[in-house]
């Protein structure tokens, strides 16, 4: 059984458009955390955030990640928290390689600095929410992670790299 591939980093940090590259040339399917729970529910993201809040969203993230990890072979791109609680590492890793995509936060702001689509991210101090968030993920994403990729590159770089280092 071959294991999956899981992208793991802060938003903005690429995980869904590297996992795109990462698709189209390894062969393997992709499947987006976020995109499953938004069929499943037949809402946004930020829909669900706002009429059942934050932790009605967790429980269908790991939900999400339970129901994935019984795949195999694919990669799965999560939403930027779900590395952050143990429960979504403890289901994915079972049968996944974890692969945080790492960015610097400036660079994340720039990337971010005109996004409207992350709950999270619509407060007036952004900047400051961001780098709170930012401190407190990486030391969490950093402990999940089996391998760790520059997400400074272009996106089909990062692809190649992480095809290159988990030997897909
Ligand atoms: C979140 C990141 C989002 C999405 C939700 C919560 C987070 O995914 O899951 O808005 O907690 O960082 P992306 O990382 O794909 O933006």
């Amino acid at each position: 059984m071959s294991k999956n591939i899981i992208l793991c980093g802060f938003m903005g940090c690429g995980k869904t458009t590297v996992g795109k590259n990462l698709q189209k040339r390894s062969g393997m399917n992709m499947i987006d955390t976020d995109a499953y729970i938004e069929k499943n529910q037949g809402m946004k993201i930020s829909e669900i955030f706002d009429k059942y809040g934050e932790s009605y969203f967790r429980d269908l993230e790991y939900d999400a990640c339970c129901e994935l990890s019984k795949k195999s072979g694919i990669i799965i791109s999560t939403g930027g928290g779900a590395l952050t609680f143990e429960r979504n590492v403890q289901a994915l890793k079972k049968n996944g390689t974890i692969v945080l995509i790492d960015v610097p936060l400036d660079a994340i702001k720039e990337r971010l600095k005109n996004d409207t689509t992350r709950p999270l991210l619509q407060r007036p101090d952004k900047d400051e929410a961001m780098r709170e968030l930012y401190e407190k993920r990486m030391p969490l994403y950093k402990k999940a992670a089996d391998i760790i990729v520059d997400g400074e590159f272009p996106p089909l770089q990062v692809a190649l790299n992480i095809i290159h280092i988990a030997k897909i």
